[in-house]
């Protein structure tokens, strides 16, 4: 038996050290230490690596085949979109998200939905009569004879690879890396140690045999994906799930991707018997309201490639204390207040001494800069009390001067807001030149705020 050693380990960076520190000198926090032991690799580990050294021989990249086709579809198109277009052979995937989002169930949806694959799915959480239930449940999705998804609830990695020799999947699931163990090191699964230890097996797991393994992952309390950055310089890609549980909306983005772009969205809807893919979401996220009121203004964003509309909703009233509240829900507050000051100084609205709510409906966080003219439109709708039609919508950015500043892909926001059925855009009047493809939409440019609040209140 190898000796065991202690080691401290920083909760939230996962910082190693022999003694215990009083504040990590990696991220600098207070007193994260926690003592594990640690025992020396087992030779099992250790034979898997040495193998793959011997296997590894330097070659010419000329001489490196490689085929687009050999991604393997996962039958989700929402899911294929977030991936880069399917999953890669060897690749390691990590889904975090919080408890209850869905991850399980995306999973298992998905695992039941590739057509001739032999899956494993692997549950330390759940036993496979739960998984079963669970399956009965979203059974409508499934891929029917040909699918072959075999489950088994363990939680020690050299069990899993147990199972797996005996399987052969070509898909390996892995739900959740919190809950499984090495038997080369003694601290409770869940800690850093076993985190970085069983991430690191299943990696060198998937590179050997070419497997794709995807893993899931807990988020803490603030937010950040569980164990620790050391797992996502691990993995090849690290998609977070997220959604507000008040709406339906389930948000799948890649926060980071080895084979395909981050900007990409995946969006779906949680139904009673599973998850249901979103392709067409601005339908969804603009509401269907016949009365018009104000504080509200119609957003023609991009996420990735594709358009999304959102509403922007905000209230500005009196402030009752003397300090005004500022919030905002989807959208980053800095900005907002950025805008407000533009406001005030070029459009003479006082909105210093107002409390500003905003909020950006469906749960959605938008990071496409051309939501400012909404925004801004929004705020000042709800402080004049006067509606903007909900057959307008605008896509533009601000400047800090009040100018409005073209976006990107433009023409692609037009087109959609014109299918959408929308009567008129507001658009920078700098934009490149705008082709009038005989679209029914009435294109508004406007250089200035100014010109913009002309448009939509006079
Ligand atoms: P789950 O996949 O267990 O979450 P995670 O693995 O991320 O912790 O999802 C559980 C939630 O999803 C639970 O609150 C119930 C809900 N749900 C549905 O609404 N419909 C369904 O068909 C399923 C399977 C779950
Ligand atoms: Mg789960």
């Amino acid at each position: 038996m190898p000796k065991a050693k202690t080691y401290f380990f920083c909760r939230n960076c996962g910082y190693q050290s022999s003694s215990w520190l009083g504040r990590c000198p990696e991220c600098g926090q207070w007193n994260t230490f926690e003592e594990e032991v640690v025992r020396a690799a087992l030779p099992t580990s250790a034979s898997r690596s040495s193998s793959a050294e011997a296997a590894s021989a330097p070659k010419l990249l000329q001489e490196v085949v490689y085929s687009e086709h050999t991604r393997i579809p996962t039958g989700c198109a929402e899911f294929d979109r977030v991936l880069g277009g399917g999953l890669v052979p060897g690749s390691i995937v990590l889904l975090g998200g919080e408890p209850g989002i869905g991850k399980s169930t995306l999973l298992l949806q998905t695992a039941l939905s590739i057509p001739d694959k032999r899956l494993l799915y692997v549950s330390g959480e759940e036993s496979e009569q739960q998984i079963k239930m669970r399956a009965e449940r979203i059974g409508t999705a499934t891929a029917g004879e040909t699918q072959q998804c075999y489950v088994v609830a363990e939680t020690v990695t050299q069990r899993i690879f147990e199972h797996v020799d005996a399987v052969k999947p070509d898909i390996l699931v892995v739900d959740s890396i919190q809950t499984i163990s090495t038997e080369s090191i003694d601290s409770s699964a869940g800690s850093i140690s076993q985190i970085r230890e069983c991430t690191a097996e299943l990696q060198r797991f998937a590179k050997e045999s070419g497997v794709p393994v995807l893993l899931v992952g807990h988020i803490t309390k603030d937010g950040s994906l569980a164990g620790p950055k050391v797992m996502e310089h691990i993995v090849d890609a690290v998609l977070q799930f997220e959604g507000d549980r008040n709406y339906g909306f389930r948000i799948l983005r890649a926060l980071k991707n080895r084979f395909g772009s981050t900007a990409e969205l995946g969006i779906f809807e949680m139904c009673g018997d599973g998850l249901r893919q979103v392709s067409n979401p601005s339908e969804f996220l603009i509401g269907h309201r016949d009365e018009t009121l104000s504080g509200a203004a119609i957003a023609a964003t991009l996420e990735g490639a594709r358009p999304l509309f959102v509403e922007v909703q905000s209230l500005v009233s009196t402030a009752v204390y003397g300090t005004p509240q500022r919030n905002a829900n989807g959208f980053d507050l800095r900005r907002m207040n950025m805008l407000l000051a533009v406001l005030e100084k070029r459009c003479g609205f006082k909105l210093g001494a107002k409390d500003v709510f905003l909020n950006i409906a469906g749960g959605l966080r938008v990071n496409d800069p051309a939501i400012d003219l909404a925004v801004a439109c929004s705020i000042l709708s709800s402080n004049v009390d006067i509606p903007i039609s909900p057959r307008v919508c605008m896509a533009a950015e601000l400047g800090l001067s009040g100018e409005v500043r073209p976006v990107a892909r433009v023409e692609q926001r037009i087109a959609e807001a014109d299918r959408l059925g929308f009567e008129q855009i507001l658009v920078s009047k700098y934009s490149s030149r705008i082709a009038k493809r005989g679209y029914k939409i009435h294109i508004v440019e406007v250089g200035v705020i100014e010109e913009a609040l002309k448009a939509l209140f006079t």
